[in-house]
């Protein structure tokens, strides 16, 4: 009887396996784009080639990361070589690192060596939301297209605090996110310092670990790379997904996004066209004080950046501009003290590239939120999306100091 179980568990397990969207032998390169004919050539043969852009470069001189299949790499290192583009391979099989990304044996707790599933990590909310209900407050902002809860949690000491809202995951494909946030979910539970204790105590955290619910199951059950939502909006139906990071109500689809459905910065048929983001800012409208967030981040990955508004434009700041940019200075000194992350900082206009209808230009831009940024983790793309779970921690350490950092430079500026 209990073998027959186990038998039975193996066979649907490897059921879901076989699904699973494979990547064996794809590379990732990186290639230097020295100027717009570079860009060009690489747009030009996206299509034919099958490229897969994982980081467009962000600026000339910079570098893109492209993920090749197998039948394509021959084809594209003699067109870079043609063009004299200097190349490099970052990655030699994709595959292999997502078969490392997935651990041999589930760990049934949260140890942050491993990577969790949605239920792991809600269930492990369960388990902190019973422990210490004096401090957390559970919400869900409501259900995803698919139907899954989008949960979150505010954790609070006092009253009369001044709040953070953070929103992770919302692309399904950064896993660090998740990993990273949670870990400081339980350091504002658990605090192992005075400073990590005080930015607890002293501030209101509102926290959605996996805001992407239905892109971030999919992620793990089926296509590791998926980084939309689940929403099927194409007319002709054969493209699934919005990029949520485009789809807020601002400035929408000014720059940076794409009206294809089959793009990956698809930016939905219209504004709050999917649920995710619809319940999100009605959460933010109706449950939250208006006026309590004066910090709103959104976490990705990767590239080390803090990118603060506009998304939308290069050519113009906005009015708090030198106070998100000492803030970001206070994140980014913070950080590298521990194990020498380095991190930029700018508008992401002027510093990764153009977007429009992003969760931080949205807080700034029609809720008045001072200091809004999107935090790209680690790392610069030599594991990209696929960084391996043992650097799970030293990320959520250094991220954790880093928070301790940005909220001390906000407080300097009387932000907070
Ligand atoms: C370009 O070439 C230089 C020198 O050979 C090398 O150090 C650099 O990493 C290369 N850049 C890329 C993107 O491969
Ligand atoms: C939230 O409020 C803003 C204006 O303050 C508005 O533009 C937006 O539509 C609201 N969102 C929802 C879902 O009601
Ligand atoms: C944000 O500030 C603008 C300009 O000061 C004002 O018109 C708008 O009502 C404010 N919105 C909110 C949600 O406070
Ligand atoms: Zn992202």
């Amino acid at each position: 009887m209990h073998l027959k179980f186990v038998l039975l568990l193996a066979c649907l397990s490897q059921a879901k396996t076989s699904e699973q969207v494979r990547y064996d032998n794809y590379k990732l390169y990186t290639v230097q784009i020295n100027d717009v004919k570079d860009q060009q050539l690489l747009s030009d043969n996206e299509k034919v080639l099958k490229l897969n852009s994982w980081s467009a470069a962000r600026r000339i001189g910079d570098s893109s990361d492209i993920m090749l299949p197998p039948q394509s790499q021959e084809a594209f290192e003699a067109l870079l070589n043609s063009h004299n583009l200097n190349y490099s391979i970052k990655i030699d099989n994709v595959q292999r690192l997502i078969d490392e990304q997935r651990p041999k044996q589930r760990l049934s707790s949260m140890e942050w060596t491993q990577y969790h599933t949605l239920d792991e990590i809600y269930a492990w909310l369960d388990l902190i939301e019973a422990r210490y209900p004096h401090v957390v407050t559970p919400f869900t902002i409501g259900d995803s297209y698919e139907g899954r809860p989008i949960r979150g949690i505010k954790i609070s000491y006092k009253p009369g605090n001044s709040a953070v809202f953070i929103e992770s995951n919302i692309h399904g494909n950064e896993w660090i996110t998740s990993a990273t946030i949670t870990y400081f979910i339980d350091e504002l539970l658990v605090p192992r310092n005075p400073a990590v204790r005080d930015i607890a105590h002293n501030v209101d955290w509102y926290i959605i670990p996996v805001l992407n619910v239905d892109g971030f199951s999919y992620s793990h059950e089926v296509e590791r790379l998926w980084r939309k939502s689940r929403f099927n909006s194409d007319p002709t139906g054969e493209c699934v997904g919005t990029d949520l990071n485009r789809n807020f109500n601002y400035r929408w689809m000014e720059a940076g996004a794409s009206a294809d459905p089959c793009e990956q910065t698809y930016a939905g048929p219209y504004p709050e066209s999917d649920p995710e983001i619809r319940q999100l800012t009605s959460y933010i409208n109706n449950s939250i004080p208006e006026g309590t967030i004066k910090i709103y981040i959104s976490l990705h990955s990767y590239s080390q950046l803090l990118l603060s508004p506009w998304g939308h434009t290069a050519l113009e700041f906005p009015e708090h501009y030198p106070q998100m940019m000492g803030v970001a200075k206070g994140f980014a000194d913070a950080v590298v003290r521990r194990y020498g992350t380095e991190y930029n900082y700018g508008s992401s206009a002027t510093t990764l590239y153009e977007v429009s209808g992003s969760g931080k230009d949205w807080a700034y831009g029609v809720k008045n939120i001072t200091i809004p940024f999107t935090l790209e983790l680690r790392d610069r793309g030599e594991y990209g999306f696929l960084l391996p779970p043992e650097y799970i921690l030293p990320v959520a350490r250094e991220t954790t100091e880093g928070f301790v950092g940005l909220i001390q430079a906000a407080r300097g500026i009387n932000v907070l």
